[in-house]
């Protein structure tokens, strides 16, 4: 009977992973996707506490079950809490390495335990081929995508830095190569559990030598990449525990980040291989920081001018990027967008599926601020409308609108899909400084004749430009 509620708390939390999940792809149904899916895994967690049972044992250590789960608890609520939005990618990448852990740890109690059976004579080492087998896989896709998060998060917190070295690849593809080899003679002779240890410190090396070399513009995609191993090494736990609810949420969680690593790679049109060996990002001095150079000379525009242009326009279309985010200033952009309406002008979004640092970084953002979703137009529709528009003003984005994606094919941007506002008859670009974005690289957009620069935090320009638009 217990058995059976069991199963069921199991099928409950599996249903609500694939509802969850499904509801995440839309803003509008997000929330509530992860409130479902969270108490999915709720009931499956209490399940698993109160009616799990082993040769006719149940669970007893709950001292150190609840322990665990109040201390894990407060921890989590904490950091979700005070976690600002533009350090999400960072609390993402070592929730996920926290996650490559636990399958590491089960793979190592789990060997343990076999390894007792196996002195006591109670299994035979041949029989337990296949349980050493995914063992070691959870092992290592555990320990990779521990030592891997890790590291990404330290970048994305500037406390590590870029360090790669000639060879390097080379040397990674070995150290994996022995982790394997190591790997696959633990499973044909299971009866040297210090190898168990070996192949762990291995793991964790690879993981470090993996990301190390990988430039900080890519975190997002290599984070993706690694949140995908730790869904597999979950997966692989479900297997050893025969656990379905563990298994179906293994597999959702690897093949929705191999599908968002590969979203992420075309939306910036280059290969995963690319992004694993090649140094994009890295060279964030490459640029000038002037306001003149090879590409000639800027112009700028005041707030007033711009509130001036923007009030008399018919069409205005706004740009968001990463600026917006670190200025925090989408509840005030959205201000200017209710000033700027009911003086007639009509003022849509558009949102490149990279702007920003995560994926759906600008819808995330608008969200909060309460504009409307049909305001938001993917990059597709945008590209269509921006020859419809009077003004497009840029918001802290850079590299979403830099034409080197389209027309410089030494461009370490170039086939990127761009959003093209150079078809709208004025452009007016905010940012602080000539300082390039996250590529690294100088933008032609800021010097051509139709461009005008209106230098200033994000949010203190659209603060103005709210007090002059109202004023005219
Ligand atoms: P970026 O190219 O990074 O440019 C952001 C610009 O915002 C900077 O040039 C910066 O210039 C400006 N800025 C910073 N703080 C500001 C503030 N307080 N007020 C006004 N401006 C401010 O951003 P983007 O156009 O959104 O492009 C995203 C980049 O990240 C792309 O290269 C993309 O490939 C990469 N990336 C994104 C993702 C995802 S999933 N979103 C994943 C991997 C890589 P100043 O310093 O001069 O102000």
């Amino acid at each position: 009977m217990e058995l059976n509620l069991l199963t069921i708390c199991y099928l409950i939390g599996s249903i609500t992973f694939i509802i969850g999940l499904k509801m995440l792809s839309n803003p509008a149904t997000a929330r509530r996707g992860n409130l479902i899916a969270a108490a999915g895994m709720a009931i499956a967690i209490i399940g698993t506490i109160f009616l799990y049972q082993s040769e006719g044992q149940k669970l007893h250590n709950y001292g150190w079950i609840f322990g665990g789960l109040l201390i894990g608890g407060i921890i989590g609520t904490l950091a979700a809490k005070k976690v600002k939005m533009t350090a999400m990618p960072e609390m993402v990448s070592m929730f996920n390495g926290m996650g490559g852990a636990c399958a590491a740890l089960i793979s190592l109690v789990e060997f343990n335990h076999l390894s007792k059976e196996m002195a006591k004579g109670i299994v035979t080492a041949g029989a337990e081929q296949p349980t050493v087998l995914i063992i070691v896989l959870g092992l290592i896709i555990g320990s990779v995508s521990f030592a891997g998060s890790m590291i990404a998060w330290g970048k994305l917190n500037g406390t590590v830095k870029d360090f790669s070295f000639a060879g390097q690849n080379i040397l990674n593809l070995l150290i994996l190569a022995v982790t394997l080899a190591t790997g696959a003679y633990l499973v044909y002779s299971p009866i040297h559990p210090q190898l168990l240890y070996i192949i762990l410190v291995l793991a964790l090396l690879y993981g470090v030598f993996f990301v190390m070399p990988i430039g900080g513009a890519d975190m997002p995609v290599v984070i993706s990449l690694l949140n995908s191993f730790t869904g597999v090494a979950a997966a692989c736990g479900g297997f050893l525990y025969d656990n379905k609810v563990m298994l179906t949420g293994g597999i959702l969680v690897g093949a929705a980040g191999t599908l968002l690593t590969i979203l992420m790679c075309k939306a910036m049109n280059r290969s995963l291989m690319n992004v694993l060996i090649g140094s994009f990002g890295v060279n964030k001095n490459a640029a000038t920081h002037g306001g003149s150079g090879e590409q000639g000379q800027i112009k700028e525009i005041s707030v007033s001018d711009a509130a001036m242009v923007m009030n008399y326009a018919n069409k205005v279309m706004v740009v968001p990027g990463y600026g917006l985010a670190v200025a925090q200033a989408q509840h005030v952009c959205h201000e200017l967008e209710k000033i700027l309406e009911e003086k007639g002008v009509e003022l849509k979004y558009a949102i490149h599926p990279v702007a920003g640092r995560m994926p759906g970084h600008m819808n995330v953002l608008l969200a909060e601020a309460d504009v409307p979703y049909e305001k938001l137009l993917e990059m597709e529709e945008a590209n269509e409308e921006f020859k419809t528009c009077d003004v497009v003003l840029v918001l802290g984005a850079n590299d979403v609108v830099n034409p080197a994606a389209k027309n410089d094919p030494s461009s370490p941007i170039y086939g990127m899909p761009i959003l093209e506002v150079e078809l709208a008859k004025t452009v007016i670009v905010n940012k602080r400084s000539m300082k390039p974005g996250y590529a690294g690289i100088e933008n032609s957009l800021f010097f051509q004749p139709k461009t005008s620069m209106l230098f200033g935090d994000a949010k203190k320009v659209l603060q103005d430009l709210c007090a002059e638009v109202k004023m005219l």
